[in-house]
């Protein structure tokens, strides 16, 4: 197993490019399971997620190459069986229900089960299938959803914690193809979704309202291939602003939607970040104090969860008292103990972190436990006084394109070295 090696206390400086968004690119990518026609996506980002997917599709029975962020796919003829093995190493593939029944009008799909930022239900995704007119079985650790024929229909989709994103994304998929009008509720209004949205308009689809809360979808006989270019990953360009203001840096984040970071960039800038747009580009600087700030998580437009962990470990450097609540997931807190090796401060009250932030953090060995929380340590390794290794890297490369080198290019010292 990898890890990787900080010597920390260096500003960064410089600029990044933010690389395409990876859970706008997995729901597109199983979308082009709806037609028998090729489809060309670009600016996939090269991540084990991504791979990941791109082999599930394959082994759906669909022609795949992918190179140097583009993926071609062409679906002509598919199985509509996925089995646990291909679920268990990535819940986000569970987006290929949704696809796999609007073509096949059957799916067999493996339970996803929960993982390490909590449980993660299906029952919204199930409920929104069930409204289409499928029938739902549950046996032996598989879900079987099949119909006749889809049928439009008006349901609400929202759960505990408000949307769902993949949720949202499987019924809009399933609804695509599906007899007469679908209006989902509670829609989830992510950017991602958009960008799902814009993908199967290009398609062929007939469909409006993505980005806001009702989303009506009015089923079309047939879907044709289509070229589409994912957005780019906001949650990647938030934790390279946070590690410039952790590191008392001054960096150009390229290739990012400031328009999709509002949430973050209102915080950063109440935690005394100076944030400036500047040709498409932001350019983010520590201010002279870091200031103490609440956060809590909410669906789009509030504070994405998928920042937490990293605004976490930003607010461990800030004086003073900071409550960061987890309103989406209610297990993410495992960066928590690891902060702690490195000096920080942080109890976990409820859904709540109590951050008493401003001592000063050093190096220590730490290991990362899901993909945000490693962001989170590496943000804090790159602040830390003194050598900080990360290990379990391999969470990190799933969802980060060449963290290590975009970091390096910033004046990083940061190695990617063999775990001992
Ligand atoms: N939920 C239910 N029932 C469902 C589905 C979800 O109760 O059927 C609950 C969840 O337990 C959670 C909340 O609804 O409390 C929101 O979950 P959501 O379904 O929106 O999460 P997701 O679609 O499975 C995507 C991202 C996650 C991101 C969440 C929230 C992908 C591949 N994954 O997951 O990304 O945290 O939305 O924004 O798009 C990450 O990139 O690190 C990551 C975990």
């Amino acid at each position: 197993m990898e890890s990787f090696l900080i010597k920390g206390g260096v500003p960064l400086h410089g600029e990044v490019q933010i690389s395409g968004s990876k859970n706008a690119a997995l729901p597109i990518m199983a979308a082009t399971l709806l037609t028998d026609e090729p489809c060309v996506i670009r600016g996939i980002p090269d991540l084990s997620d991504t791979r990941f997917m791109a082999e599930i599709l394959k082994s759906l029975g669909a022609e795949v190459k992918f190179q140097n962020g583009t993926l071609t796919v062409r679906a002509k003829k598919i199985r509509g069986y996925a089995d646990y093995e291909l679920v268990r190493k990535m819940r986000g593939s569970i987006c290929i229900a949704g696809p796999l029944l609007a073509r096949l009008n059957k799916t067999r799909i493996s339970l996803p089960g929960g993982c390490v930022i909590g449980a993660r239900p299906i029952n919204l995704h199930l409920k929104g299938f069930e409204s289409l007119g499928a029938k739902i079985k549950i046996e032996g650790g598989y879900v079987e959803a099949s119909a006749k024929k889809l049928s439009g229909s008006t349901m609400f989709l929202g759960g505990r914690a408000g949307s769902t994103v993949l949720g949202t994304a499987n019924v809009m998929m399933a609804a695509t193809l599906a007899d007469g009008v679908t209006v989902i509720e509670s829609a989830a209004c992510e950017p991602e979704i958009v960008d799902l949205a814009n993908f199967l308009i290009e398609m062929g689809a007939n469909m409006s309202g993505a980005g806001s809360p009702t989303i009506t979808i009015s089923g079309v006989k047939k879907l044709h291939g289509a070229e589409h270019e994912v957005i780019p990953d906001r949650i990647e360009a938030a934790t390279f602003a946070i590690a410039a203001a952790a590191t008392n840096g001054e960096i150009e984040i390229k290739n990012c939607r400031a328009d999709h970071l509002r949430a973050v960039l209102d915080k950063l800038i109440d935690a005394g970040v100076s944030i400036q747009p500047r040709n498409g580009n932001l350019t983010v600087r520590r201010g002279k104090n870091l200031k103490a700030v609440d956060v809590t998580t909410l669906p789009y437009s509030g504070f994405p969860t998928d920042v937490q962990a990293q605004m976490t470990a930003l607010l461990a450097l800030a004086p003073g008292i900071s409550i960061v609540t987890e309103r989406i997931f209610e297990s993410r807190f495992m960066h928590v103990s690891e902060l702690a090796r490195l000096g920080a401060d942080i109890e976990i009250e409820g859904p709540s972190a109590i951050v008493k932030g401003g001592r000063p953090l050093s190096g220590a060995p730490v290991m990362a436990s899901d993909l945000r929380a490693s962001a989170a340590l590496v943000i804090a390794g790159l602040a830390a006084k003194g050598a900080t290794q990360v290990n379990r890297i391999y969470h990190l490369d799933r969802g980060y394109e060449k963290m290590d080198l975009k970091l390096r290019k910033l004046g990083a010292r940061i190695q990617r070295i063999e775990e001992k």
